[in-house]
């Protein structure tokens, strides 16, 4: 028999805390000695990067150790992503491999949470096919882990709770956070867009804005502890407090953040070019430590396309708003999300694209093939693009949007940037990496002591995805 509460409304009544305090006994009194071990591997977007953090700080306040091979795990949480097919079948992929390291350590426990586990032909495939898996738990539920986890020890038996949607409350949990130096502080959740290939609203629930007050004490706490960047977070930052009670709007959120003491430099994602206002921009250019960065995913370049995507701005809007953004902030870094084979993308579509994109003269892109998902209204479209016309356009837009990402990189040779270091290079440990303010990344000799701190950079060479500099 399996413990199975599955796409329940009803909220969990055991709190995270709760779950903590008892699950950390348990394993004192049960494997004093050696105690537990844990990985957590994160596939998808920074939202889930951050709740692989909370995780990560919840296991280890219960008393699991963390280790870098899974085969060294009493604990795998499988954190996943349901964006495009690839991605799952990676996870799929992954988890077929621990079924024998699995028999090895009786006492191991494998747990999918994450995007996929929101789904319920996927939780059904973990059922039927994946007996080794013992915790499914899904976006909303990640306050349970404690307790799902002691369900599991006491009872042997596996663990399945997904809530379709819910209130956020795990954010005050404990956290460890993979940098100290630069981290991402939520600001909403969930997401209200329905963009007709997404599935992200199905996996995230509807959008909830976290109070003004909870995100300042987060940034605070943040500062006192020496963070020197943080990114806020949120699939749509522009429609931030639009289900509060108060009138506040992202814009003013920044304003209150840029007055916190300490914090250098503030980023955000994603925006919205349905929702981005000139006022935004306009508090972009006035605050020095608002990063001039701006990710404004575009998608498509054709009308027909973005209004069958659902996204509810036309390219001229997009540009004109991106035109206002250029001349406000003249050294902005922009960068945007494409979409390639649509259904029903014809071949004039896409040269709107590459119009497009040679237009707005991108930093950077995500360009994606487009990858039908379950239960979106794209996915049921019986105009889908042959996979062969897909990888060919593929292709033509990487041979078009790299050379302007190496001619925006190479104006930049010359110049001297503020660089926050972020760590060595795997190939030698005398080379540092670090973010521009524009978010590029650039390498330069230095001593690993800066990494954290910020740094003026002179930019020497060019390549299309990297800087190459010395420190001033
Ligand atoms: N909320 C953000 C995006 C989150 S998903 C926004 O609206 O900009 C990140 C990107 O994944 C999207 O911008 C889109 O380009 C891409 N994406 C989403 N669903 C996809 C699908 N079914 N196939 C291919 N790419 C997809
Ligand atoms: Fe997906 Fe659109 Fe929401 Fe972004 S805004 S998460 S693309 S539905
Ligand atoms: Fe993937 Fe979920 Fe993020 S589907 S992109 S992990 S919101």
């Amino acid at each position: 028999m399996e413990e199975i509460i599955e796409l329940s409304k009803e909220s969990s009544t055991q709190t995270g805390e709760l779950g903590i305090t008892v699950l950390n006994q348990w394993i004192r009194e049960n494997y004093r000695e050696q105690g537990l071990t844990y990985i957590i591997k994160t596939w998808g977007c920074q939202m889930n990067e951050r709740d692989s953090e909370i995780m990560a700080g919840v296991v280890e306040e219960c008393g699991y150790r963390r280790v870098t091979q899974e085969e060294e795990a009493d604990l795998i949480v499988y954190n996943t992503c349901l964006i495009r097919e690839n991605a799952e079948m990676k996870v799929f992929g992954n988890l077929g491999q621990l079924k024998a390291l699995k028999k090895k350590n009786p006492k191991m426990r494998i747990a999918l949470c994450g995007c996929m586990a929101q789904k319920e032909h996927i939780v059904a495939k973990l059922k039927k096919s994946y007996p080794h898996v013992d915790l499914v738990f899904g976006t909303h539920n990640i306050h349970e882990l404690p307790m799902l986890l002691l369900e599991s020890y006491r009872r042997n038996k596996r663990q399945i709770h997904v809530l379709e949607d819910g209130v956020k409350t795990y954010q005050n949990l404990p956290s460890r956070r993979l940098f100290d130096f630069k981290g991402f502080v939520n600001i909403m959740y969930g997401c209200n867009n329905f963009c007709s290939y997404c599935v992200v609203p199905y996996t995230r629930g509807r959008e909830q804005s976290r109070s003004k007050d909870e995100i300042l004490a987060e940034v605070e706490a943040m500062a006192h502890a020496g963070y020197q960047e943080i990114t806020l977070l949120g699939q749509n930052v522009n429609s931030y407090g639009n289900d509060l009670d108060s009138s506040i709007v992202f814009s003013d959120l920044l304003e209150e953040i840029v007055a916190v003491d300490g914090i250098k430099r503030i980023r955000f994602m994603t925006s919205h070019p349905k929702d981005i206002s000139t006022h935004l921009i306009d508090v972009m250019a006035k605050h020095p430590t608002i990063c001039n960065q701006l990710h404004l995913p575009i998608q498509a370049g054709s009308n027909r396309v973005l209004e069958k995507m659902n996204r509810k701005y036309t390219k001229e809007s997009y540009l004109k708003m991106l035109n206002y953004a250029k001349a406000t902030i003249p050294d902005l870094t922009i960068s945007t999300d494409l979409i390639v084979g649509f259904p029903g993308e014809t071949e004039e579509d896409f040269q709107d694209t590459l119009a497009m994109v040679e237009e707005a003269e991108y930093d950077f892109a995500f360009s994606y093939l487009y990858s039908p998902r379950e239960g979106t209204p794209a996915a049921m479209d019986p105009n889908q693009v042959p996979d062969d016309v897909k990888h060919h356009r593929f292709d033509r837009l990487m041979e078009t949007v790299n050379p302007i990402f190496l001619r925006k990189n190479e104006a930049l040779v010359g110049s001297s940037l503020t660089v926050l270091v972020e760590g060595v290079s795997k190939n030698d440990a005398s080379i540092l990496n670090g973010r521009t303010e524009g978010s590029k990344l650039i390498h330069f000799p230095g001593d690993p002591d800066l990494i954290g701190s910020i740094v003026r950079v002179k930019v020497k060479r060019a390549q299309t995805f990297i800087l190459f500099g010395e420190v001033e």
